[in-house]
């Protein structure tokens, strides 16, 4: 992937430029940047606050050349490039909630929307990641998010980042077409977040959820989490939190 990078003022979301201009036939590498998001879109159909200049919002087009079956890994790859351009930009080690967040003592930083576009070339990836650089970026009553900005007590330098971002994902990326790659993938994945292993979480799918403790992750990035029953559940489209002693 040979990243290529157009910079906007304002626009409703990166996502969609990065769509609309992967339906024009845009090249694999595309990255949308936009200073403020006037639509900015989340997971599970939520919203994604973007004022001007608080957070890094970019979408990077991805055409993967590889079987559908890894694509589920592409949002885990891209948790651990923004994971490893935190530290090399910023030296800071934060977290990676399952499947995607970026946390930084316990606190979200960043998150990541992948979506699918269906184009005349074929399907093609955009991989959304918004990152809050300081406090303006998400509403002050959102006692869960946090920014670079509080956290180092440093203003972060935003291209840096985003320089940072764009390397780990072009080398991340070409992981998943190698043999062995999305092993490794996963092992990584593991091996930066607290959310693998013997977490005690809960997990909410619509207005479902249940309780148990992390026991890894399948081959294609999905959670496995072993109920109070001793029950081995399969998690692929949840919200995961952790669960506090008294919960
Ligand atoms: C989440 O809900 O955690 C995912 C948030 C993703 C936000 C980013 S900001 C850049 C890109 N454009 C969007 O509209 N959303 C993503």
């Amino acid at each position: 992937m040979t990243p290529q990078i157009i910079h906007f003022d304002s626009l409703p979301s990166t996502n969609s430029e990065a769509a609309r201009q992967a339906l024009a036939g845009a090249a694999e590498g595309l990255c949308i940047v936009a200073a403020e998001q006037t639509a900015g879109r989340g997971r599970l159909e939520r919203r994604w606050v973007s004022p001007k200049n608080a957070g890094l919002y970019c979408s990077v087009l991805l055409r993967p050349a590889f079987e559908q079956s890894g694509w589920t890994l592409v949002p885990l790859m891209a948790a651990i490039a923004v994971h490893e351009a935190l530290q090399r930009a910023c030296d800071v080690v934060g977290d990676i909630k399952w499947p995607n967040d970026i946390l930084i003592a316990g606190k979200k930083v960043c998150g990541i929307l992948a979506e699918t576009v269906e184009t005349p070339s074929g399907r093609a990836l955009v991989l959304g990641i918004g990152i809050n650089l300081n406090n303006d970026a998400f509403p002050a009553e959102l006692a869960t998010a946090t920014s670079i900005e509080a956290e180092t007590g440093t203003k972060p330098n935003s291209e840096l980042i985003l320089h940072e971002l764009l390397g780990g994902i072009t080398r991340h990326y070409a992981q998943l077409s190698d043999a062995g790659g999305k092993n490794e993938i996963v092992s990584e994945w593991c091996a930066r977040s607290s959310y693998c292993n013997n977490k005690h979480v809960r997990v909410t799918e619509g207005c479902k959820s249940f309780t148990g403790t992390t026991r890894g992750i399948e081959p294609d990035g999905a959670l496995r989490v072993e109920t109070e029953t001793g029950e081995m559940r399969i998690v692929r489209a949840a919200d995961v939190s952790t669960l506090r002693s008294q919960d």
